[in-house]
C-alpha cells in the first residue's frame, strides 16, 4: 500500500530532488479555519515567529502535516523508482496472449477466462488482469477478497507471491482494488516506462512451458499499449452487430504499433455472443468472414449459461463438457497453436 494518499509528482526524480521548506509553502489546508481577520491573499505565508494563540497552533499543525505529506510522498516514489528498473527491458520465455477490443461488453473477460483454461501448456496456465474493473476474477471463481497486481506493483512485489488458484486448474493474478490515486500512481508507471509490463512478466522467472493471457480494458489504453509491447498473438473480440461493425475501423487504431512486434503476424479475430436464430446475426457473421478470412478462428454461440453462471460462480466454458460453446473455446485453443502469419490489419484492409 501507499505510504499515504497523496499525489506523486510527476517527473518523480526531479520533484523529489527539491526539498521545500514548509514555511515556504501555502498552507491552504488551514485557510478555513484561519479567523476572518486573517491575512488573505494568493499565497498565505506561515508568519515566522506567530504569536502564541489558537491561530499560530494552526499554523504549525499545518507545518507538521506537510511535513508528514512530503514524507510520505518520498516513500512512494522510492517504491516507485525500486519497482521500475533501468536498463533494456527483459522478455519473457513464456507464451503471452492478449484478449483486446475497442468496444466493452463484448467478452474479453469471459473469452481470457476460458481460454486460460482450456489452452495446451506443458507448464502454467496464467490469467492476469489489466482491466481496473477488476472482473476477471469473477469469471475464475476467485475470491474479490485478494490483494491484487495494482497495490502489489506500487511496493515493487513480484506478482508470482499473488497468484491464485483458479477455476480450471488456472493461476489468477486479480488486478485488485485500488483507490483513485493509487490507480493514478500505477498509470504513472505504465505512462513512465513502456516496458512496465514486460519487466513484471520476466522478473516471474516464467518458462516457454507457461502461457499467459491477458485481459485488457475496452479500446485504447495505457494497459493496452503495455499488453501489445509484450504479446505474442493478440485475440480482438466482436459481436455480430452493427454496433461492432463501426469499430472496425477503430480496430486498425486501436492496433497500430510498430511492424516488428510478433502479435502484428498473429492477430485473431473471435466473434462472440452469435445467435444462429437470427437471420441478422448470420448475415453480419458472412461479412465478418469476409473480412477478416482466417484471421477469424472461432464464433461463441450467445449462451445464457455463461451470463447466469457469472452469478453463481459457474462458469460452464471451464466446467461443462458439454456446452457447445466450451467445444467452441477448445477448438479456438487449438487454432491458436497455429499462427495465421499475416498482417494484423489485413483483414480489416482487405474489404
Ligand atoms: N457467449 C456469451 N453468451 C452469453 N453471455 C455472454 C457471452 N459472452 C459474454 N457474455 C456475458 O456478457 C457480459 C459481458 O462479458 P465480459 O465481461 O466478458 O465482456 P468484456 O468485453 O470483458 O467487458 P468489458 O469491456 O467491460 O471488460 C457478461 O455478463 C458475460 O457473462
Ligand atoms: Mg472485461
Amino acid at each position: 500500500m501507499l505510504a499515504e494518499s497523496v499525489d506523486i509528482p510527476d517527473p518523480l526524480p526531479a520533484t523529489m530532488a527539491k526539498t521545500v521548506h514548509p514555511l515556504e509553502r501555502r498552507i491552504e489546508p488551514v485557510l478555513d479555519d484561519l479567523p476572518e481577520t486573517a491575512p488573505t491573499g494568493d499565497a498565505l505565508s506561515v508568519p515566522v515567529s506567530a504569536p502564541a494563540n489558537a491561530g499560530s497552533l494552526r499554523s504549525l499543525l499545518a507545518e507538521v502535516a506537510l511535513e508528514r505529506q512530503a514524507e510520505a510522498r518520498a516513500q512512494n516514489a522510492e517504491a516507485l523508482r525500486r519497482s521500475i528498473p533501468n536498463g533494456p527491458a527483459a522478455v519473457t520465455p513464456a507464451r503471452v496472449i492478449a484478449v483486446v477490443s475497442p468496444k466493452g461488453g463484448v467478452g474479453k473477460s469471459t473469452l481470457c477466462a476460458a481460454l486460460a483454461g482450456a489452452l495446451g501448456a506443458k507448464g502454467r496456465r496464467l490469467a492476469i488482469d489489466l482491466d481496473p474493473q477488476n472482473a476477471l476474477q469473477y469469471h475464475l471463481g476467485v475470491s474479490p477478497d485478494v490483494a491484487g497486481m495494482a497495490s502489489a506493483s506500487l511496493t515493487g512485489e513480484c506478482w508470482n507471491g499473488l497468484l491464485l488458484n483458479g477455476l480450471g486448474a488456472t493461476r489468477v493474478l486479480p488486478f485488485g482494488l485500488v483507490c483513485g490515486q493509487e490507480r493514478r500512481a500505477l498509470e504513472r508507471f505504465l505512462e513512465d516506462d513502456a516496458h512496465w509490463l514486460a519487466r513484471q512478466l520476466a522478473r516471474m522467472d516464467l518458462t516457454a512451458d507457461d502461457v499467459v493471457i491477458l485481459d485488457t480494458p475496452p479500446g485504447r489504453t495505457l494497459y493496452l499499449e503495455q499488453v501489445l509491447d509484450v504479446a505474442d498473438q493478440v485475440i480482438v473480440v466482436i459481436t455480430p452487430d452493427a454496433a461492432s461493425f463501426m469499430t472496425l475501423d477503430p480496430i486498425d487504431r486501436l492496433l497500430e504499433g510498430p511492424a516488428n512486434q510478433a502479435w502484428q503476424r498473429d492477430c485473431h479475430y473471435v466473434v462472440n455472443q452469435f445467435d444462429a436464430s437470427r437471420t441478422f446475426c448470420q448475415d453480419m457473421l458472412e461479412v465478418f468472414k469476409r473480412r477478416f478470412g482466417k484471421q477469424l478462428i472461432g464464433v461463441l454461440p450467445l449462451d445464457h449459461a455463461i451470463s447466469e453462471g457469472l452469478a453463481f460462480g459457474v462458469n460452464p466454458l471451464l466446467e461443462d463438457e458439454h456446452s457447445s460453446a466450451r467445444q467452441e473455446v477448445l477448438a479456438i485453443a487449438d487454432a491458436l497453436k497455429s499462427p495465421v502469419r499475416t498482417s494484423a490489419l489485413a483483414g480489416s484492409r482487405a474489404s
